[in-house]
């Protein structure tokens, strides 16, 4: 049997493939069908090479081994096999829909602070952006007296050290208005790799930590008003998404906001939400 292309990509043959498929979903609910034996075989690669290993079969009992049940390897299968696609105000009507109805329902509540969540916050494009469009609303709504603080969270450990380092290219930000670009954003000085870096002000209103939606308990420390989980529960099945949306109901005030991606739905969930816009709920009890 062969083990490498003649490029020399190591190939994932289907034994090897359904071990960590399951492993896969079983750690982090992330569905697995055949399908994705080319793209798990691509992501992997990095991983044989680094270790220095030259099979997958290999690789498989290197990643199982009782050694490694600690499991430094796993953490790292997970980083690679984790799509991490995002950017700068992805999705722009769930921000609006934010500032204009949300925030302001919020806030006649009478509550002094928001507590908002990123949940699956990949490279930090998206909590930067929360962070952001509150600072613009805060900055137009001057008699609005309130702080707030965004939680976010993802499994990947790769995703969170690059969110926390907050240094973007340059092309990342193009589509950003300049105002708000001079107002949060640094220019780097290397011109021959053009980068940007969020402002200090902006970058201490966000706690970054490592959260995994299979955990029974998160163990967050605060309840949430307003929670953003786009675009992750579309790789997970029904039933996985329900569980996760259901634990983050623990963590959702009553009248607190649920954002998901434009194509997850709670279709045919029993939930305490009501939809108050497209892909957006609110907790009604
Ligand atoms: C496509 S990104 C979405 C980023 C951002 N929310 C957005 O919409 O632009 C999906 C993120 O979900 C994270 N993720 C996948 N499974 C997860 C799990 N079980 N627990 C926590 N995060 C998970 C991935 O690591 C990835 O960074």
């Amino acid at each position: 049997m062969r083990e490498s292309t003649s490029s020399g990509l190591k190939i994932l043959e289907d034994r090897e493939f359904r071990k960590i498929a399951a492993f896969v979903e079983n750690k982090v609910g992330i569905k697995m069908p055949e399908s994705k034996k080319l793209m798990m075989q691509s992501r992997l690669q990095s991983r044989l090479k680094a270790l220095g290993i030259p099979t997958f079969p290999a690789y498989v009992e290197y990643v199982f081994s009782s050694e490694q049940a600690g499991n430094e390897e796993a953490i790292l299968l997970i980083d690679a096999i984790t799509t991490n696609l995002t950017h700068f105000y992805r999705e722009p009507n769930h921000f609006n829909y934010m500032t204009t109805e949300a925030i302001p329902a919020l806030l006649k509540t009478g509550i002094t602070r928001l507590n908002i969540w990123s949940a699956g916050c990949s490279s930090g494009e998206e909590p930067y952006t929360l962070a952001m469009v509150t600072e613009e609303y805060k900055k137009a709504n001057p008699d609005a007296w309130f702080d707030y603080s965004v939680l976010a969270t993802d499994v990947s450990t790769k995703v969170l050290q690059k969110a926390r380092n907050a240094i973007y290219p340059m092309d990342s930000v193009k589509s950003i208005p300049l105002d708000i670009k001079k107002k949060y954003f640094l220019k780097g000085k290397n011109r021959e790799k053009p980068e940007v870096r969020i402002k200090p002000e902006i970058r201490q209103k966000i706690q970054f930590q490592r959260l995994n939606f299979m955990d029974d308990d998160f163990g967050l420390a605060n309840v949430m008003n307003i929670i953003f989980c786009r675009n992750v529960l579309i790789y997970f099945d029904k039933p996985t998404q329900e569980a996760v949306i259901r634990k983050f109901m623990k963590y959702l005030t009553k009248g607190g906001y649920l954002f998901l991606g434009h194509s997850e739905t709670i279709f045919n969930m029993d939930l305490p939400l009501k939809t108050v816009a497209p892909t957006v709920f609110q907790k009604i009890y």
